[in-house]
């Protein structure tokens, strides 16, 4: 039994099959008749949808659930919502709060959970992610990632993701909101150089990808002002974007707070693909999903 929490619950090897399968519009129907149960306990724009027509792609059927509905951990158990869920779905995926909540439900490996986002990772962004720099720089040819703004779990699961695939990093983060060392220890274990600074000049320098994340994300509403604040320095902006390598690329996982993490002149720019970005995450999510749904079926778990 397979999850995917966060990307390096995948090896090398299965990373990159899973990036090539995404490339494939047309994977056979491995959903066919099957349920993916989607359960949001935070808004989405983006991941819903992705993930619902990545499901129907395979032949599946995707079931949006409403936490209050289920009521995880009140009405009953996170536990049992997936014993029961596993009866009718064959992958449940959610977006979380506390992701120990899906450490808890994959523990009962009940059937494969995914992570449509939590406080700590944002594994499927990240595949779009690697998916999209493959395709506008290529994996093997990109120089340094640069990320700018709040050490999060976009952050995370991207520089994991760079990390495995050999590729350097940088982050520029303000006092309090960069990466702690455990972090810094999980990247670095899987081979590639991470920089850490609170200069976003010095990270941005000659990266061939700038990339960023809001400065509050969602849960954090109560500590917008000091954000605010703290990160005022941290704006991608025109000025920034020329310390990058001419040939540099812009990169959010959208929502985008324009004018605070972004300008709109950078985000409208040419070098930005926040649009083909976002429109990856449906190609990585089916080649995801083909990918957990064959571990399943060649392991007959
Ligand atoms: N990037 C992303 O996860 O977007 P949504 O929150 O809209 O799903
Ligand atoms: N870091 C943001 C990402 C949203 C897609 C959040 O967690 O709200």
């Amino acid at each position: 039994m397979r999850h995917f929490l966060e990307v390096d619950d995948l090896n090398l090897d299965e990373l990159q099959q899973v990036l090539e399968l995404s490339t494939k519009p047309d994977l056979p129907k491995v959903l066919d008749g099957q349920g993916v149960a989607l359960i949001f306990e935070k808004p989405s724009g983006r991941t819903r949808n992705s993930m619902e027509m990545a499901t129907v792609q395979l032949g599946g059927h995707p079931m949006y659930v409403k936490p209050e509905e289920l009521g995880i951990d009140t009405r009953e158990t996170a536990e049992d919502v997936v014993r029961t869920m596993a009866g009718y779905h064959s992958v449940l995926a959610a977006r979380v709060f506390d992701h120990d909540r899906l450490e808890r439900m994959a523990a009962t490996n009940a059937m494969p959970i995914v992570n449509l986002l939590s406080d700590v990772a944002h594994p499927m962004q990240a595949l779009a992610d690697l998916l999209t720099i493959e395709q506008e720089i290529g994996l093997t040819r990109v120089g340094k990632v640069a990320y700018v703004g709040d050490a999060n779990n976009v952050w995370r699961s991207l520089a994991i993701g760079c990390s495995m695939l050999g590729i350097e990093t940088s982050v520029a983060s303000p006092a309090g909101h960069g990466p702690n060392a455990d972090d810094l220890e999980r990247i670095v274990t899987h081979g590639s150089a991470v920089q850490v600074t609170d200069d976003p000049h010095e990270a941005v320098n000659e990266a061939d990808v700038v990339y960023t994340d809001v400065w509050t994300s969602m849960g954090q509403e109560s500590e917008k002002a000091d954000r605010l604040d703290a990160f005022s320095r941290f704006t991608v902006d025109s000025a920034l974007m020329t310390t990058a390598n001419p040939s540099s690329i812009f990169m959010h996982c959208l929502p985008a707070h324009r004018g605070e993490e972004v300008t709109d002149e950078v985000i409208e720019s040419a070098q930005s693909k926040v649009f083909p970005q976002a429109h990856n995450r449906m190609h990585s999510a089916r080649g995801l999903l083909s990918w957990i749904i064959g571990e399943t079926t060649n392991h007959g778990q």
